[in-house]
């Protein structure tokens, strides 16, 4: 019987639960035995009662809960190659063989690394005598397969990540309450979003509620003329009659040399214009509360498609990562989609910012 573990690592993010509770019912009503990891990478480290097996009913009411109910952290021992192996000894022991990464890149590059390494890290068990080669036998390949879990929206090669559109309803809304007191005063706002490499929330929060400008990472505005730009579009649209400003800033927001621009700095450029200015910093009030519909769709078909992927890997087949594109859910190998992501970062680092945007936007090339 095929036996299955499911975790969810890094950052939390709304629907990651959806797609834990389509992995073990898909894992049941496919035959498997499934497990739950809990706290992440940690939990594989220390095995016992943060490895539990699942059942149908384990499951109940996890599509409108927000977080992860499983639990998450940022494990440092993973990183080292003696931690991986202790994850290893626990996933034997337990007789699992697969195992559905959802979190970040950073989660996902460390699972396929595992998968790698699996083969030495086992040989290395049976040398130190925890296992006989018998032992090891059934379990010669590791399976893993990824799930973009994140509030970002920031994987190349998928058109969402789970959780970004909550994160986004919920900016929304609170830029929506921010609107109203700001009108109410005349005044203008800076609100500062989530999202360090990748302004997509930025970039879709002020389409959505009309900001007077939006600062993000990928379209880095040049050094010492932005505040120029800004200052006018502001005072346009207040000629025009408007009675309140509001700008959105993502937490990774740069200019063209890479100097940081905060929301303390845009806040300052409004002050000057003489403006009654306000910071809203969100926090974690974006990553928090109930997935929207989409999250849940999305976590939900992506965790059916990962036990299936499961149920049909060889030992060649790549670690594949479940992605969403044109609506259709697919499958595309995940070593190729984290390289892709960090394509984008370095080419933001190179100031290459066109660049950062096609290899964002591209076609997965396979
Ligand atoms: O990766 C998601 C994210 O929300 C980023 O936008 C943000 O920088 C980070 O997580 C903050 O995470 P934490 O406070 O959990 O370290």
């Amino acid at each position: 019987k095929k036996k299955i573990a499911v975790m969810t690592s890094g950052g939390d993010s709304p629907g990651m639960n959806a797609s834990v509770r389509a992995v073990v019912r898909a894992g049941i009503y496919y035959g498997c035995d499934v497990y739950a990891v809990y706290e992440g990478y940690k939990g594989l480290l220390e095995g016992g009662s943060l490895l539990k097996k699942m059942e149908w009913s384990d499951v109940r009411g996890y599509l409108s809960e927000g977080g992860t109910l499983i639990g998450t952290a940022r494990c440092m021992e993973f990183r080292e190659r003696w931690g991986r192996k202790q994850a290893a000894k626990n996933l034997i022991t337990e007789g699992i063989d697969a195992l559905v990464v959802c979190g970040g890149d950073g989660s996902l590059t460390g699972a396929d690394l595992f998968r790698h390494e699996w083969p030495s890290l086992l040989e290395e068990l049976v040398s130190d005598k925890v296992f006989t080669e018998q032992d090891i036998e059934p379990y010669k390949h590791l399976n893993i397969v990824g799930l973009v879990g994140s509030i970002d929206n920031d994987m190349s090669g998928t058109d969402s990540t789970i959780g970004a559109f909550s994160a986004l309803e919920r900016i929304i809304e609170m830029v929506d309450y921010i609107d109203e007191t700001a009108k109410s005063h005349s005044r203008a706002f800076v609100v500062e979003v989530m999202g360090r490499h990748c302004g997509w929330l930025a970039l879709m929060a002020g389409i959505a509620t009309g900001a007077d400008y939006i600062f993000i990472p990928e379209r880095a505005p040049k050094c010492g003329e932005w505040q120029k730009e800004l200052k006018e579009v502001c005072q346009r649209h207040r000629d025009k009659g408007r009675r309140n400003n509001t700008v959105i800033v993502a937490e990774g927001a740069i200019d063209d040399q890479l100097n940081p621009i905060t929301s303390e700095n845009v806040k300052d450029v409004l002050v000057e214009m003489g403006l009654d200015t306000r910071v809203t910093i969100l926090g974690h009030v974006q990553r928090g509360g109930t997935a929207v519909a989409h999250d849940r769709w999305l976590g939900t078909m992506q965790g059916v498609e990962a036990v299936k992927a499961i149920l049909e890997m060889t030992p060649e087949t790549p670690s594949p990562l479940i992605g969403i594109r044109e609506n259709k859910i697919i499958t595309m190998p995940l070593v190729e989609s984290v390289k892709l992501t960090k394509e984008v970062a370095s080419s933001i680092d190179n100031k290459d910012f066109d660049k950062a945007i096609s290899l964002r936007d591209s076609e997965f090339i396979e």
